[in-house]
């Protein structure tokens, strides 16, 4: 059992961009912040596909997790929805346009998943989102705490520190739930890699964008997390990956307990 906390979030927000876009990193920075506009359709799929599954998972205790996972999706994707809106708003109509034109394809392709494939390629899409996010971020932590990675802790990196620690927190549950109702690693490995290219292609299109808005060339680059996560992402493709093995790193409680948030 994950033991899982559901806290609701209070960040205040800036209109301004500055601790979005600071100019120290701008690769990492626009990598960042699309990532953060396909949460507010990424997590409700995940929530979707978690409640179209519920009424299958007969373990209690992995039932409450994922019930206790949803709410904490839920909490995620509000403040995402929160703060890629003063992203919309600042970069210009032109700019909110193009970005809003490359979510609306994602939530269409996710609205799709859920109508038409199956529960088991999804709850495989799930685990293979869940289990990349897990390593991206205890990479987070792990450069956190060697005093690398965010320059500032605005309300735009507290998010990110709150989200991160919580999908460290919930790590168990997509994995529990794939093994419990379908299991089998060779199409756990091939739905993890097809989840994550489709998920890092949107991720891709969107991060072009934000670095023509930043006046900077499309190029990408690997995110900054694959530098100390790869070894932790490849990981999750070995057939004895579990993540309930995997350590938390020390800085998740601390942040847990100093975020602006009140337990429900
Ligand atoms: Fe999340
Ligand atoms: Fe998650």
């Amino acid at each position: 059992m994950a033991n899982l906390t559901v806290r609701k979030a209070s960040f205040q927000f800036p209109d301004e961009l500055d601790d979005i876009f600071p100019g120290d990193d701008i690769e990492a920075e626009c990598y960042l912040a699309a990532f953060s506009l396909t949460m507010p359709v990424l997590e409700p799929y995940l929530i979707r596909t978690y409640r179209s599954l519920a009424e299958q998972i007969t373990d209690p205790e992995l039932a409450r997790d994922v019930q206790h996972f949803i709410q904490q999706e839920a909490q995620h994707h509000k403040n995402h929805a929160r703060v890629n809106a003063v992203i919309h708003e600042r970069l210009g109509p032109e700019v909110a346009a193009e970005l809003k034109a490359l979510e609306d394809r994602l939530d269409r392709d996710y609205r799709r998943y859920n109508a038409t494939r199956s529960h088991r390629f999804n709850a495989l899409y799930a685990e293979g989102f869940e289990a990349m996010t897990c390593a991206m971020a205890v990479s987070m932590m792990e450069r956190a705490a060697a005093g690398e990675g965010f320059r500032r802790f605005g309300a735009w990196q507290q998010l990110w520190a709150w989200h991160a620690a919580e999908e460290i927190e919930h790590r168990t549950v997509a994995f529990g739930v794939y093994e419990h109702l379908h299991g089998g690693y060779l199409r756990r490995v091939w739905g993890s890699m097809r989840a994550q290219v489709h998920f890092g292609l949107c991720v891709a299109r969107l991060e072009r964008v934000l670095l023509a808005a930043n006046g900077r060339p499309a190029k990408l680059r690997l995110p900054s997390w694959w530098k100390d996560g790869r070894r932790r992402f490849l990981a999750t493709y070995h057939w004895r990956y579990d993540p309930s093995a995997i350590e938390a790193p020390a800085l998740v409680d601390m942040v847990l307990a100093n975020m602006p948030t009140n337990p429900t």
